[in-house]
């Protein structure tokens, strides 16, 4: 418990490292956070610090600015959000970091309010790979307070000032949301019930080998299910002999792709690849889409989600599956017309869900934009993960710096 592991809570100041790298739209007059998750699931730790009667000092990045400040990169926007989650909360921003100002501001908080410092990325020390640089960057960070509470899981997997060398300066705890993710992991990780099925998409397979590798390696046994659609499909797709068009491929992967197909048909898990997609001539919404078959892609297109054929033959794989875990969209469904894998794939999961109880994982910032984007409830799923990197590193079998000094 909080209060035991920080010696107390109340009159105290209390860092919390929270992950508030949401997705903000600069297009209109001011910029808009288009997701919002990760507000809110910092939120509960906070209430829980905030009604204990500490002085919170809320830390976290947003985007990654190069270690100065970039106006576009403030967190003033997520402060006005953070603001409206806590009502009756005294919720301050600081422009200043850490440095006199910040403490300042620290020293004027009274028992039960919060206040947001300005992006830790906007110091080079918070991310810098030299230790003295990154520690005494993480000295002044602790100078802030008097305990620390790690809740910033998106950030885990980073070895930073203030995810990792200042838990080792105070006393520390994990966060709710940390602890959470974790358990959530270790079931996805541990003894999963089966069939087993894992759904990978995005753009790069290049991205996914470290997955693919512990997936493959131990995770999924026979009768176990790899579907995989998104960009890093036609890497796939070239692997098994079809032409993809001027669809995306990373040819340096292609030796690689096939040792997994290989090792998956030896273990008897079942790779489920499309068989049609949805292509056009362009990156474009009105660029003439169609579907095609995935074994006749025409030269002159490129596959921006797959098609409705694969699409139902995704939700028979998932149909029975007891446990699932999602990690990127099926296409390009910010556009339209290639939003339809990936709002088929969020439904089959969440009938699977609700059906046959099985345990879904929606991993991934992009795959838990998407399922809100297309109007899905935090809800109808097991659980949405807020880590991004963080859970896939997690699923790798590696080990997470911001976990590890926990421990
Ligand atoms: C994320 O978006 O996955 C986390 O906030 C970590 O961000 P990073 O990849 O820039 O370290």
């Amino acid at each position: 418990d909080l209060e035991a592991q920080l010696g107390g809570l109340t009159g105290r100041r209390v860092l919390v490292r929270s992950d508030l790298n949401v997705p903000l739209d600069h297009s209109g007059a001011a910029p808009a956070i288009t997701d919002d998750g990760r507000i809110r699931a910092s939120v509960p730790t906070l209430r829980r610090l905030l009604d204990a009667g500490a002085r919170v000092v809320v830390t976290a990045h947003l985007g990654r600015p190069k270690g100065a400040p970039e106006a576009k990169y403030s967190l003033a926007p997520v402060h006005a959000r953070l603001a409206e989650l806590l009502p009756g909360v005294h919720v301050e921003f600081s422009p200043a970091t850490v440095g006199p100002e910040a403490r300042a501001a620290v020293a004027a908080l009274e028992d039960g309010q919060l206040l947001l410092l300005e992006n830790i990325r906007f110091h080079a020390g918070e991310t810098s790979k030299d230790d003295g640089e990154r520690g005494a960057f993480a000295d002044e960070l602790a100078a802030l307070a008097d305990g620390f509470v790690s809740d910033g899981f998106g950030a885990v997997h980073r070895k930073h000032a203030s995810v990792f060398d200042v838990a080792r300066r105070l006393p520390h705890a994990a966060g709710g949301l940390v602890a959470d993710e974790v358990a959530v992991l270790r079931r996805l990780t541990t003894d999963p019930a089966r069939p087993y099925a894992v759904v990978l998409g995005g753009s790069k397979v290049s991205d996914k080998l470290g997955v693919i590798d512990n997936l493959l390696g131990s995770l999924l046994t026979s009768g176990d299910r790899l579907l995989v659609g998104g960009g890093m499909v036609f890497t796939f797709l070239a692997a098994t002999g079809h032409e993809v068009g001027k669809s995306l491929l990373e040819a340096d992967q292609l030796d690689r792709v096939r040792e997994y197909l290989r090792v998956a048909q030896d273990k008897g898990v079942e790779v489920v690849l499309p068989t049609d997609v949805v292509a056009a001539t362009a990156f474009a919404a009105d660029a003439d889409p169609q579907v095609v078959p995935a074994d006749a892609i025409p030269a002159d297109r490129l596959g921006l989600d797959i098609g409705p054929d694969s699409a139902t033959a995704f939700a028979r794989a998932l149909a029975d599956a007891r446990t699932v875990f999602w990690n990127g969209p099926m296409g390009v469904f910010e556009m339209e017309p290639y939003a339809g894998g990936t709002r088929a794939v969020a439904q089959a999961i969440v009938d699977t869900t609700a059906g046959s109880g099985a345990f879904s994982v929606v991993g991934g910032g992009d795959s838990a934009a998407a399922v809100r984007t297309l109007g899905f409830a935090d809800s109808d799923f097991g659980h949405i993960s807020t880590g991004g990197g963080a859970s896939l590193e997690y699923l790798e079998g590696k080990h997470l710096p911001g976990l590890d000094v926990l421990d």
